[in-house]
């Protein structure tokens, strides 16, 4: 793009020219369900966002329209500028934005697998994921096998005795924050022949581009980090292969989870400034892993960010910045997290992350409560933080007095 390619730039700018109706700067919400046709079946080509504008377009000369819509379920301006902007972000050929992240992730997997498919997944993978699987997924035939994602050998184990049709990756997990080696299950799924998915939920892809590393499809719960400000619910698919990107935006059109205009707009809002708030989400959730990693009340402490971390060198190579979240473990047991979430004061006791606001919660009895009693159950004493862009004394003062 002519403006430039560096991140800060596309987060501003990819998908998102001037409205060619009216100059406005920002895409507008189309607040809308059907568009005008120029003909009984007469509607040229497909959405071809707010750039493929009539001027581009003989066909399309003197009509002042922007080419290419018909209803919203199959496309809309606004939902097109925020997919064309999750591409250009990602580095992928063509993102799909869904109405949360678990469409997205039932989406995905409802286009890339069949009953008899089998899929690999975190053993911590995050609660609704494990959900959808367990109790959706494999009703339908498609079955799963939770493996530690940050090992490896088990993972390309696992791939070979159940001949795998997905490896499903987040990297940072939720809520344990280990890291997998997206180069080398890439290299896994290559030599497989199965596909790599990454949640990229918890980096943003502002601190890594999976598919730079070779990832097959990138995922995302918009709701967190992109939108950045806890006001909007949606989801995002981003792919490397066009072709792939096709079938995903056609099970889209078919099924009709898609993203709202209102909402897509609120989206692309937040990323507008993604940069500069991860940038502070990460100063801060490191002074705060600094603090608990020396409080005499507190365990463990995990933050890829620490040079304690299992896989802080392998973070330090793939990702830009160590991200906004700690999860941390007390020496006295769960009853004391349980207090210690309530007798915060800044940090508000909620579900979700990635908001300007810090979060705090119990993922044993809050977002992983489906996974209570499976493989995949949590540590009951283990908080998750999701440290937000306060100023971070004050972030460290509310932790402290909550630690008694
Ligand atoms: C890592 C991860 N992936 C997917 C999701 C699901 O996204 P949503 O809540 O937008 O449906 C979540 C939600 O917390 C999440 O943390």
């Amino acid at each position: 793009m002519a403006r430039g390619d560096s991140f800060e730039t596309l987060a501003i700018h990819a998908g998102q020219e001037p409205d060619p109706l009216t100059g406005a700067v920002v895409p507008p919400i189309y607040q809308v369900s059907t568009y005008k046709q120029d003909g009984v079946g007469g509607l040229r080509g497909g959405a071809a966002g707010l750039r493929g504008d009539a001027a581009g377009d003989p066909a399309a000369a003197g009509t002042g329209w922007v080419d290419g819509y018909e209803y919203s379920r199959t496309a809309n301006p606004t939902r097109t500028a925020l997919e064309e902007c999750l591409a250009a972000l990602e580095g992928g050929t063509r993102g799909i934005a869904f109405a949360s992240g678990m469409a997205a992730e039932d989406a995905l997997v409802r286009t890339v697998c069949s009953p008899g498919d089998h899929v690999i997944i975190p053993d911590d993978a995050y609660g609704g994921t494990f959900r959808l699987f367990s109790k959706v997924h494999e009703r339908w035939g498609v079955s799963y096998a939770p493996v530690r994602i940050s090992d490896s050998a088990a993972v390309r184990e696992a791939v070979a005795q159940r001949r795998a049709r997905v490896i499903w990756v987040e990297t940072p997990t939720n809520p344990l924050l280990g890291i997998a080696d997206l180069s080398t299950l890439s290299g896994i799924a290559r030599d497989a022949g199965a596909l790599l998915v990454v949640d990229n939920t918890f980096a943003s892809p502002y601190l890594q581009r999976p598919l730079w590393l070779g990832a097959d499809v990138v995922l995302h719960s918009t709701t967190k980090y992109l939108g950045g400000h806890s006001d909007v619910v949606g989801g995002a698919i981003v792919v490397a292969d066009a072709g792939l990107g096709e079938q995903l935006a056609f099970y889209q059109n078919a099924t009709g989870a898609v993203a709202g205009s209102f909402d897509a707009w609120l989206t692309m809002r937040g990323i507008k400034t993604l940069a500069v708030r991860m940038d502070r989400h990460c100063a801060n959730a490191a002074r705060i892993a600094e603090m608990l990693t020396a409080h005499p009340a507190v365990g463990q402490v995990l933050y890829p960010g620490l040079p304690s971390h299992p896989g802080h060198e392998l973070a330090a190579k793939q990702m830009r910045g160590f991200g906004g979240m700690v999860s941390f473990q007390l020496k006295a047991g769960a009853e004391q997290a349980a207090t210690v979430c309530a007798r915060t004061r800044l940090f508000t006791l909620a579900e979700s992350l990635g908001g300007v606001e810090s979060l705090i919660e119990l993922p044993s009895r809050m977002t992983h409560a489906s996974a209570a009693g499976s493989p995949l159950a949590v540590p009951d004493d283990l908080i998750r933080l999701s440290v937000g862009i306060e100023n971070a004394d004050d972030l460290v003062e509310d932790l402290r007095q909550a630690l008694g």
